[in-house]
């Protein structure tokens, strides 16, 4: 029998390549590892269950409408996380400000946890694969105060783990603390997450484009042009490339990940940032990424590089198999307004 490594054997195996104390990567990671599960549990019956579809009646604080799940799923991060007492605050989509644990051990915690709880929540009661986000960051003020902002807002360089958990046909974690990216997939029968995807490397070239055309008219001429160049026919390049686009971030990108391609969330009109969140959509998985050699910046800056200023920040979002953003980026360049400007 060939053998399999746990999630909680890999990170006792590989203790010395964590930036963490002994033992504090694993309790915050088994905070994350138990929600995931019990998140997981509630999504496979979700069809199931009238009480937990569908919209819930409140809006988040970015006016749109929370499911039922993303309420669940940010109290069970919540409350796991609370319960293991690393982090001493939270910060997330579903939180106008970041929360602050106040009491207990938490406040000593060197750790701020940011995440997007649920993401693709449209795609629940379509039974299409959602996910969460999370970042992990030592936090800034002193272990023993009360949490505050300039905890959160780091940039992605600062970061000391990131992941994202893909509940699809089946669930997995995949994360990075800085040395490469590994998945691991949930073996329901056991409850155990089991090391399946060791090493992952995102390929430098590929044939897949996700974008939501349906805003095409709204997009910057950059990336109107590097989707046309997308679309023509060229045997040495693969060309066209395929169209493929879920609607939820993560399984999107988890997508071409494995089989390489290009996520583009642009800025439209009506969103001159885009939509996707910096500090919990766009820096962990940017990290992610890049840990596996691919890249990702807003069409022109390195996305770990830049400087947020506010929790629920919005970036345009280029990511995943490095030549692919790399060639949308200069389209970017080279039609962008003061490239225009200067040729007049
Ligand atoms: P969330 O469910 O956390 O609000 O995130 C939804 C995001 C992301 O998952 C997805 O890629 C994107 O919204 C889709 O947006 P459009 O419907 O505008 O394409
Ligand atoms: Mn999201
Ligand atoms: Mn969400």
């Amino acid at each position: 029998m060939t053998k399999v490594t746990t999630l909680g054997e890999f990170i006792v195996e590989r203790q010395a390549d964590f930036p963490f104390a002994k033992g504090e990567l694993s309790r915050l990671l088994s905070a994350i590892r138990l929600a995931a599960k019990v998140v997981n549990r509630e999504v496979n019956k979700a069809g199931l269950v009238d009480d937990i579809l569908g919209a819930s009646g409140s809006e988040n604080i970015q006016g749109e409408t929370q499911q039922k799940l993303d309420v669940y799923a940010n109290q069970q991060m919540i409350n796991a996380l609370r319960a293991q007492q690393e982090v001493c605050g939270i910060g997330s989509e579903e939180n106008e400000d970041f929360i602050a644990f106040e009491n207990g051990e938490a406040i000593w915690g060197k750790y701020v946890v940011l995440m997007d709880p649920l993401d693709g929540s449209s795609n629940i009661d379509v039974n299409v694969s959602i996910g969460t986000i999370f970042s992990i960051y030592r936090r800034k003020s002193k272990p023993g105060t009360v949490a505050e902002l300039q905890d959160f807002l780091q940039p992605g360089v600062d970061l000391v783990a990131a992941g994202y958990i893909i509940y699809g046909s089946s669930t997995m974690l995949v994360f990075s603390t800085g040395h490469g990216v590994n998945g691991f997939t949930l073996d329901t029968s056991i409850g155990v997450f089991c090391l399946s995807h060791p090493n992952m490397r995102v390929p430098e070239d590929g044939k897949l484009y996700s974008i939501n055309e349906g805003n095409y008219k709204q997009f910057p001429e950059g990336v109107k042009k590097y989707i046309k160049y997308c679309q023509e026919e060229d045997a040495e390049t693969n060309r066209p490339y395929t169209s493929r686009y879920i609607g939820s971030l993560v399984a999107d990108l988890h997508r071409n990940m494995i089989k390489g391609g290009v996520y583009i969330y642009p800025s439209t009109g009506a969103n001159p940032n885009g939509k996707l969140r910096l500090m919990y959509e766009n820096i962990p998985l940017s990290f992610i990424v890049e840990q596996a050699g691919g890249k990702a910046s807003d069409g022109k800056n390195r996305i770990l590089e830049i400087q947020p200023k506010d929790l629920h920040q919005r970036t345009p979002l280029f990511i995943g198999s490095k030549n692919m953003v790399e060639m949308a980026e200069r389209y970017m360049e080279e039609y962008s307004e003061t490239a225009a400007g200067r040729e007049e």
